[in-house]
Order: structure tokens, then sequence, then C-alpha cells
């Protein structure tokens, strides 16, 4: 008998872990490391939110609660749907957990049967994949092109559709791309999907909050309310609101599907954090003003590692609408040998060899699904931004 579980055998290993363990290795062997690898904001929690918390812990909110939210941060999900998506949904329709990751997990653990097909336009998030297989379904990935922004088309969409697909997976603003989809685009998407009623959506919202040069957030529920029945709309305060660390991310959608999520959690982690389920209150109902002062940060760094990535040899970047990543094309450098003599053949050999070449880690686009690209984070300061931007062009400069 087998002592690990063929549910664990349909889980790859996370393909980042390599990158990220060396630059571990070569930080403490005393090399200097510049890191790009990061999906977290560099900023700290807003003082508010510190102080909710704080108050929540010497108000003694320190103890179990209900397993999808207290009444509090429920009404307050509910209250942000409203106010800035425009979507009614009331507190049963609304499920908070350990994170975004925890949400996703939970819906599809929640609704998968072998056979069940999940369309995954690439490159991805990398969990949605596993978490796919995780829970027994099977991921239909939907390769979309530099050229085409990195948006899947209607036509792609609706040819990946079969009797058997059970979700549409959508991210706008996306990790790893930051390409977001404009109203116009992401209705042509929900055109496809109404004529197609057995297909869920599940938009994974995370980035809301961060998109530029004036991009208007949109999600599907809100484009096309034929779909409010078999959507969820999945959002948190990771990234927006600085607080990955505190780990709420929370989901809106039909009643059914909430308690077949709440189900399952009581399962597992029963409730997420007391005293982050505060924090969250106040991320939502306090002060919204730093998100823009943020916004034009990253902005202005989105800018500058763009041109700075467009100046090396061999690398094209495209300018996204939001997240803080970029996810450049390596096309020109396929096939050439870096200075330190490692054959480029694929993204993951650029990075490897700009890593131990440049000190520069990044995560190879194979990780997403897409290659020959690598996805840079830019939540870090700009000098760190215009040394990495350096680096990587002297690296380029080098392949012959
Ligand atoms: C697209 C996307 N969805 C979900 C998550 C999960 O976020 P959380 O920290 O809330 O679990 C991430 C985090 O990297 C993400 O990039």
């Amino acid at each position: 008998m087998p002592f690990l579980s063929d549910t664990l055998a349909r889980v790859s290993p996370s393909p980042t872990v390599a990158v990220s363990q060396k630059a571990m290795e070569l930080k403490a062997a005393g090399h200097d490391v510049i890191g790009l690898g990061a999906g977290e904001p560099d900023f700290d929690t807003p003082g508010n939110i510190k102080a909710a918390a704080i108050a929540a812990i010497e108000a003694g909110k320190t103890k179990y609660t209900a397993v999808d939210g207290i009444p509090e941060v429920k009404q307050a999900i509910c209250a942000k749907f409203k106010r800035e998506n425009g979507l009614d949904y009331v507190p049963s329709q609304v499920a908070v957990s350990t994170g975004g990751k925890q949400v996703l997990y939970n819906a599809l653990l929640a609704t998968l049967n072998p056979g069940d097909e999940v369309i995954i336009p690439a490159p991805y998030w990398v969990s949605y994949p596993d978490m796919v297989r995780l829970g027994g379904g099977t991921p239909v990935i939907v390769e979309t092109t530099l050229e085409d922004g990195f948006r899947i088309s209607p036509e792609a969409l609706d040819a990946a559709i079969t009797p058997n697909t059970k979700w549409f997976i959508f991210n706008s603003p996306s990790n790893p791309t930051g390409a977001g989809y404009s109203h116009t685009q992401l209705k042509a998407l929900t055109d496809v999907l109404m004529r197609h009623p057995h297909v869920w959506v599940m938009t994974d919202d995370m980035y809301e909050h961060l998109a530029y040069d004036g991009f208007e957030f949109c999600t599907p529920a809100q484009v096309e309310p034929g779909l409010y029945d078999r959507t969820l709309t999945v959002n948190g305060v990771s990234k927006s609101y600085a607080m990955t660390g505190w780990r709420i991310g929370y989901a809106a959608g039909p009643e059914r599907l909430i308690t077949a999520m709440r189900k399952l959690q009581s399962q597992s982690t029963t409730n997420p954090c007391s005293i982050s389920q505060w924090a969250t209150v106040e991320a939502l109902n306090g002060p919204q003003d730093f998100l823009a002062e943020r916004c034009a940060v990253f902005s202005k760094r989105r800018d500058l590692v763009v041109a700075g990535l467009n100046a090396c040899d061999g690398i094209t970047c495209a300018v996204p609408e939001g997240a803080f990543y970029v996810y450049p094309s390596i096309a020109g450098c396929i096939g050439k040998t870096s200075a330190g003599g490692t054959v480029i053949d694929t993204d993951e050999a650029f990075a490897t060899a700009l890593l131990e070449e440049q000190g520069v880690a990044v995560v190879f686009g194979a990780a997403f699904g897409l290659s020959p690209y690598f996805r840079v984070s830019y939540a870090t300061s700009d000098d760190a931004l215009a040394d990495a931007c350096a680096r990587i062009k002297t690296f380029c400069a080098a392949l012959a």
C-alpha cells in the first residue's frame, strides 16, 4: 500500500520553488541578489487597519467565529460589492476564507467531479491548474499571446467550451501579465458565456485596485447581469490593502455554492482568523484614499521597468493595465549562449543564468504556462528596479 495519496500525485511541485531556493542559497552565500519574484506589495498594511486588529485583540475578539465570517465583515463585503462593482449580494451569499487561495480551492473542491473541465487562459496564476487537479477536474489551458495583450479571445473561449466544461476562470488584471480586460473586451467574453448556460464563471478580482492610466476595472457579473446566477466573484485584501500575511479572501455568489464552500471549510480550517476579519472590516469600510496614492507609485515603477526591459537586447515587454507584474518575452534571446556559458534554450535556463550571473531573481514563464517569457514583480524600490534592469541589460548584451 503506498504511503502517499493519489491525490498528491496529481499535483506537480511548484516550479517557482527552484528559483526561490536558488536565490536564497546565493543570498546566504553572501551574493548580492535582487529579488523580483515576490507576489506581494512592498508597502506596509495601513495604520488604521493595524489599529483595528489591535483593538479587536484587546476587546477579546480572539475566539472561533462563524465558519464563513462574522456578520460585520460580511456586511462590509456586501457594501464593497455594491459600492465598487454595482453588485447586490446579501450576507448569505458571501464566504470569507483564509486568503483568496482558500476561497478558490473551496469553490473548486466543492463543485468538481471527475471529467469536469475548467478553462484557464495561459499564462495563469500558478495555483489554478493544480487546484483543479486536486479537486479531481481537468484543466483546459488556452494560450494567449503577447500580440493579443495576453487576453483570451471570444473565439478561443468558445472553441474551448465542451459539454464537460464546469468553470471558466477569469483573472483581470492578471497575475502574471498585468493584463486587464476593458468593458468591451469582457462583454465579448460574457456574450460567449451567455450562449453556454452550463458554464460557471470564477472571476479572480484580487488585483482590482491595482490599475493604471485610467483603466476601468470591471467584473463579469457587472458587465453581464445574466451571469449573476452562475458567477463566483472572488476578491480579497491581500494585494490591494497590502495584507498578504493576514490571510483574508472572500467571494460572493449563488447561495447553494456558498453553502457548499462553507461545508467544506467547516471541516478544514473552520473560520478565518478572527482578528484579521476585524482588520478587514476596517480595510473595506475605512478610508480608501491610500489606494490611489499607492497606485501612482506602482504606475511609475511599471513605466520604469517596461522602459528598462525594452532597452535590453532580445526582450520585448508590453505595458500592462494593472497588478504589479510585467511579463516580457525573451523570444529574441532563445538559442543564444550567456557569458557564463549557459545555452538559453528555455525561459527556465534564462532565469537560472540571470540569477547565477547577474544576481537577479525572476520567475520563468513555463511556471505560468506560457513560454518563452519571465515574470517580474515590480513591487520593490525604484533603486532596486533600476539596478535590476541594468543587470538584465548587461546579461542580454553579453548573449552570443
Ligand atoms: C491571481 C491571484 N489570485 C489569488 C491569489 C491568492 O491570494 P491570497 O493571498 O489572498 O491567498 C493570488 C496571490 O498571489 C493571485 O496572484
